[in-house]
């Protein structure tokens, strides 16, 4: 802090939700600004009950933080309407005037599309078709939408204000790098740029004011959709591993891997990583869960950090042990 961009490292999926919920308590962050759109869904576990968030930044468990969608978003209003009641953040969200607009007719194009639905295997929320639009220049943007003209606002200030102020500004990625548009594995990718560059751009602030950059990577790789997976394992394989999961957005089986030391270097390059966040070690290995020390970790896990850490030459900051937001190990130095 005081400004961080937070990335995936893979397909997504690695646990960007609880990372975000993590810092926003401890740190605490002041301004959570998301980017992306509705197809990612950040799952979020906060005082036993858990959130699967499509628009509403993962800062949200911060009472006092300023939640903004950035002007590089697609906006789905019913469903920012819902969550916004959802976790009751009325009074603290806003949405740049210039985000644009999914609509429902954008949701049907990528159902009926059986390139983006069935080869690309798309979550079908509309996402590719609306930024096609908007690449048209005939999207509607935000501030066309009566229901959002009480949150309209200018993104790119506030946060910029903020980090000039010297407040903690957290700039919240989707999806991973593995899913961009430019440096993912294309066709299968979805329809935006997801690296911590891109996802400054879409907030508005520019790379000069970036302190930290955060690459979020899971134990273990998973994907939904079509395209490669490097080593990916059968679903049984992967529920005798404990490594089966459905998708929180659309409820899809995600296909599933061992980490991957080459694709997490790659990641680390094209993000421009200063630390990593490993996320689900417990469900790589089931001693570490809860653990909240570095100390208390079997050597079995501190020997994969390692491992990593020399590989990447990145520091391995959060660790991530559990499903609730302060089940984390943190090896940030304390200022
Ligand atoms: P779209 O983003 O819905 O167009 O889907 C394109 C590809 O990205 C598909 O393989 C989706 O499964 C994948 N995808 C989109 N959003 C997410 C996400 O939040 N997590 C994981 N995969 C995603
Ligand atoms: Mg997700």
């Amino acid at each position: 802090m005081p400004c961080t961009v937070l990335a995936g490292g893979f397909w997504g999926d690695e646990g960007k939700g609880k990372i975000v919920s993590y810092l926003a308590l401890k740190d605490p962050i002041h301004v959570c600004v998301r980017t992306g759109s509705v197809n990612a869904a950040h799952t979020i576990w906060y005082k036993g009950k858990r959130y699967a968030l499509h628009m509403v930044p993962g800062g949200f468990v911060n009472e006092k933080c300023r939640l903004l969608l950035g002007a590089g978003t697609n906006v789905e209003v019913k469903q920012f309407l819902a969550e916004v009641e959802e976790t009751n953040v009325k009074n603290r969200i806003g949405v740049d005037s210039q985000a644009s607009i999914i609509e429902e007719k954008h949701a049907s194009q990528d159902k009926a599309n059986s390139h983006l639905r069935e080869a690309i295997g798309t979550t079908g929320r509309g996402v590719g078709p609306a930024q096609e639009e908007r690449a048209r220049r005939t999207a509607k943007l935000a501030k066309d939408i009566p229901e959002l003209k009480p949150y309209l606002a200018d993104v790119s200030l506030e946060a910029n204000t903020a980090i000039d102020a010297n407040k903690n500004v957290l700039l919240e990625g989707t999806q991973g790098i593995l899913l961009s548009l430019y440096h993912g594995t294309y066709p299968y990718v979805t329809s935006r740029d997801t690296s911590a560059a891109a996802i400054c751009a879409e907030a508005g602030v520019g790379p000069t004011k970036i302190d930290e950059v955060i690459v979020v990577l899971k134990s273990f790789m998973t994907r939904v959709g079509g395209g490669p997976l490097p080593g990916e394992i059968s679903k049984e394989e992967a529920q005798k591993r404990g490594w089966f999961e459905t998708a929180a957005g659309t409820g899809r089986e995600r296909r599933s891997a061992p980490f991957n030391f080459e694709l997490a270097k790659r990641a680390v390059m094209v993000n421009g990583a200063t630390q990593i966040a490993l996320t689900k070690l417990d469900c790589l290995i089931p001693k570490c869960q809860g653990a909240r020390a570095f100390g208390e970790l079997p050597d079995e896990a501190k020997q994969f950090i390692s491992k990593i850490e020399k590989y990447l030459n990145v520091p391995v900051t959060l660790i991530g042990t559990g499903p609730e937001a302060l089940d984390i190990i943190d090896r940030r130095k304390k200022t």
